[in-house]
C-alpha cells in the first residue's frame, strides 16, 4: 500500500485553506500532521477522503492510493475505497454513530453494504473488537452506553473489520481525558506494528506526535513549512515556526 500526496491545494473561493507540496504514507507507517487552529489539517484529511467539496472547497492536485488517482474519481467508485481502504476517525467519536442504533448494528450494516454476509459481519465486527481490546459484547450497547474512549476504539474496530490500509485519523484523542488518550494512541501504535496500517495522525499537540509518528509535516496558514523524519524536525527544527511549537512543549525542547 502507498498513499501518495502530489501538489494537493484546497481553496476557499481565491483564498489557500490548506497545500501538501509532496507527502507519501507508506504500510505500517504513522505520519503527523501538525499545526497551530486553522493551519489547514483537516481541510487535507477532508480532501484526501474526497469530502472537501461537500463542505465548498475546490480541490486540485493528487491523491493516488496504489497508482489510482482518487481525486475526482466518480463519487460512487470514491465510496467503496474511501468506506474500505481509506477509513477515517475523528475528534467526536459519538458524531460517527447514530445515536439511535446499537453501535454492533451500524457496523454489521456499514460490512454488508460492502459486501459481507449477515454472518460474516457478525463474526469480523466481533474479531475486530478483541482487536481493539473491547469486549463484542459491547456491540449490544447503544453510542450513549459507551465511553469516549471506547466510542474511538469502537471506531477504529470498524476501520479494523473493513480490512482498512489507510487510517485517517484527526485529533482523534483531543476530546478525551488524558489516561484514555494515552490507551488509545498505544493501540493505534500497536496496530501500524501488528498489521502494517498506515495511519495519517492530526494533532496539534507535538508531543502526542513525538511519541508516535515516524514521519511529520508541520503545518501553518495553509502550507507544510517544514516536513521529515520526526526525530530529525524535533531535534533540529529549520523553521522558527517549528521552533516555536516545539518551545510550548519544555520537554521536547532543546536540553
Ligand atoms: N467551510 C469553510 N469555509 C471557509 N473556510 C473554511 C471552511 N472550513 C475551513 N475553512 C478554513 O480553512 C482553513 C484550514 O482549516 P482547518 O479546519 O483545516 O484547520 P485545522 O488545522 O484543522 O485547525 P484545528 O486545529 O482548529 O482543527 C482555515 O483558515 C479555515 O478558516
Ligand atoms: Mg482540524
Amino acid at each position: 500500500m502507498k498513499l501518495e500526496i502530489r501538489d494537493l491545494q484546497v481553496r476557499f473561493g481565491p483564498r489557500l485553506a490548506a497545500s501538501v507540496a509532496s507527502l507519501d504514507v507508506d504500510a505500517g507507517e504513522i505520519v503527523g500532521l501538525a499545526g497551530e487552529s486553522g493551519a489547514g489539517k483537516s481541510m487535507i484529511i477532508q480532501a484526501i477522503l474526497g469530502l472537501a467539496g461537500t463542505a465548498g472547497a475546490t480541490v486540485t492536485g493528487s491523491v493516488r492510493l496504489d497508482g489510482t488517482e482518487l481525486t475526482g474519481m466518480p463519487p460512487a467508485r470514491l465510496r467503496a475505497v474511501r468506506g474500505r481502504r481509506v477509513a477515517a476517525i475523528f475528534q467526536s467519536p459519538a458524531l460517527a454513530f447514530n445515536p439511535v442504533f446499537r453501535v454492533g448494528h451500524v457496523m454489521s450494516r456499514t460490512l454488508r453494504l460492502h459486501g459481507l454476509s449477515r454472518g460474516e459481519a457478525r463474526e469480523r465486527a466481533a474479531e475486530a473488537m478483541r482487536g481493539v481490546l473491547l469486549s463484542p459484547d459491547l456491540l449490544r450497547r447503544y453510542p450513549a452506553q459507551l465511553s469516549g474512549g471506547q466510542l474511538q476504539r469502537v471506531a477504529i474496530a470498524l476501520a479494523l473489520a473493513l480490512r482498512a490500509e489507510v487510517l485517517l485519523a484527526d485529533e482523534p484523542t483531543s476530546a478525551l481525558d488524558v489516561t484514555v488518550q494515552a490507551q488509545v494512541l498505544d493501540l493505534l501504535r500497536e496496530l501500524r506494528d501488528s498489521r502494517g496500517l498506515a495511519i495519517v495522525l492530526v494533532s496539534h499537540d507535538l508531543a502526542v506526535i513525538a511519541e508516535l509518528c515516524d514521519r511529520v509535516a508541520v503545518m501553518r496558514a495553509g502550507e507544510v513549512v517544514e516536513q521529515g523524519s520526526t526525530r530529525d524536525v524535533i531535534a533540529a527544527p529549520r523553521h522558527d515556526y517549528t521552533r516555536e511549537l516545539l518551545a510550548a512543549v519544555p520537554r521536547l525542547g532543546p536540553e
